[in-house]
């Protein structure tokens, strides 16, 4: 039985262990174990020193929904705004409707819904707290492989909704968006996907160019709470982290041109398992000094593995992604590619220097183009009655 703490739903699953449920309508009893097929079931706790949705195993779905403070936002004004969206995503992240929902059935399942707020730079000078903004939550320098679009780039408050059900996030987007209207306006909203829950318990996800994506993250623990958390500093940074978000269109008609070797070198791990071109399994260390017959490095200098290779498990950076899937073109060209959404302790320490080595030279980069970029401080979480940036803006 797991209580209070994430819920795993994948390994649950396989494990076959009782998760917990939200009592829709019953906020003062604590959650029961359910059977473990109700996905839908399944809660993270919404209060707590550190956000949910960082750390938490990756639901199925997400929403990046970023706004534009509205001119008058002030200070006095976000307090209201932030307090009532707090409100809203403590009750449907356990199951319960949110004050006044209109469709208060659809608050019922919250399919581990997460709501995970980021406050953009212009949210720190609204506020008249632009001392409180972490130094590196700034707009990322350029890289000559941007090709950045406004629609998708930048905002003041960005609201991260994850959850194992995509009726679930469109309908907390819905309540979230609704409550936002007299203090911000919707700049853009990116909707994102991966394997859906219980499909391939414990698996490593996808990305859409069929490679396993996220091998080398930090693993849960002690390496990972330094990499992501800021753990210490005055108590509105204590507990916090950064995110970036950058759209990445991936051209699947020039990939599909490409063998499978050719595929596999570009990265530096096979398609199939995952495992460096050096290894056998996908956790094998790879062996960057290996040579081949040609006397060249099996693995390339350039391929995406090495240029983004980072060793110390303090500046590793926690990769989230989610994949898009737009419409295609009418001659049927795909309009795909990865939300690459990164958590770190501090941006500029930890995603810079790796986005500058890609930058400079990666062979994905053939493949890949950065079309938006934003980038969020993750203040940290709210016990229960408090309400997240309460501490920000004190
Ligand atoms: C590793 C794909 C963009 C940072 C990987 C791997 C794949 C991959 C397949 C190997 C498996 C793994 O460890 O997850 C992609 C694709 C991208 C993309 C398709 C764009 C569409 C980026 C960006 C960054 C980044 C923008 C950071 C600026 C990393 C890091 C690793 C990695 C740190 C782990 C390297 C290691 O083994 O230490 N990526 N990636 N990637 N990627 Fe990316």
């Amino acid at each position: 039985l797991l209580t209070g703490g994430a819920v795993a739903v994948g390994g649950t699953l396989a494990a076959g262990v009782a998760i917990t449920a939200a009592r829709p309508h019953d906020p003062g009893v604590r959650p029961e174990p359910v059977p473990a097929a109700l996905v839908g079931s399944a809660v993270e706790p919404f209060h707590g020193a550190r956000q949910s949705g960082v750390t938490t195993e990756p639901q199925a779905h997400a929403a990046f929904v970023a706004f534009t403070l509205k001119p008058g936002t002030d200070r006095a004004a976000l307090g209201r705004m932030l307090r009532l969206l707090s409100d809203d995503a403590a009750r449907l992240t356990q199951g319960r409707p949110s004050l006044a929902d209109t469709e208060p059935e659809l608050g019922l399942l919250p399919a581990r819904l997460t709501v995970t707020f980021g406050f953009g730079p212009g949210l720190y000078a609204a506020a008249g707290r632009a001392d409180r903004r972490p130094a590196s939550v700034a707009e990322l320098p350029a890289f000559r492989v941007d090709r950045l679009q406004p629609r998708w780039s930048g905002g003041d408050l960005l609201l991260q909704v994850c959850a194992d059900d995509p009726l679930t996030v469109a309908h907390a987007q819905r309540v979230l968006v609704k409550d936002s209207r007299p203090f911000a306006t919707v700049r853009w909203v990116q909707r994102g996907f991966r394997r859906a829950a219980g499909a391939e318990p414990g698996r490593t996800q996808r990305n859409l160019f069929g490679q396993l994506d996220g091998t080398a993250n930090p693993q849960p623990g002690a390496p990972a709470d330094t990499a992501v958390w800021v753990t210490d500093g005055p108590d509105w940074l204590r507990d916090s982290t950064t995110l970036v978000v950058r759209r990445i269109s991936m051209n699947l008609e020039t990939w599909d041109l490409l063998g499978r070797t050719d595929r596999e070198v570009a990265v530096g791990r096979r398609l199939d398992t995952g495992a460096p071109l050096t290894g056998a399994a996908e956790h094998d260390e790879p062996d960057f000094a290996a040579l081949g017959p040609d006397g060249l490095t099996v693995i390339p200098d350039f391929s995406h593995l090495t240029r983004a290779r980072v060793t110390d498990d303090r500046q590793k950076i926690l990769r989230r992604p989610y994949n898009y899937d737009g419409t295609p073109t009418a001659d049927g060209h795909a309009d795909s590619g990865l939300i690459f959404a990164a958590y770190q302790a501090d941006i500029g320490r930890q995603f810079l220097p790796i986005q500058r080595r890609l930058a400079e030279r990666d062979l994905l980069n053939e493949w890949t183009t950065p079309i938006g970029s934003a980038v969020f401080a993750v203040p940290p979480g709210c016990p229960e009655g408090g309400w997240i940036g309460e501490r920000v803006l004190a």
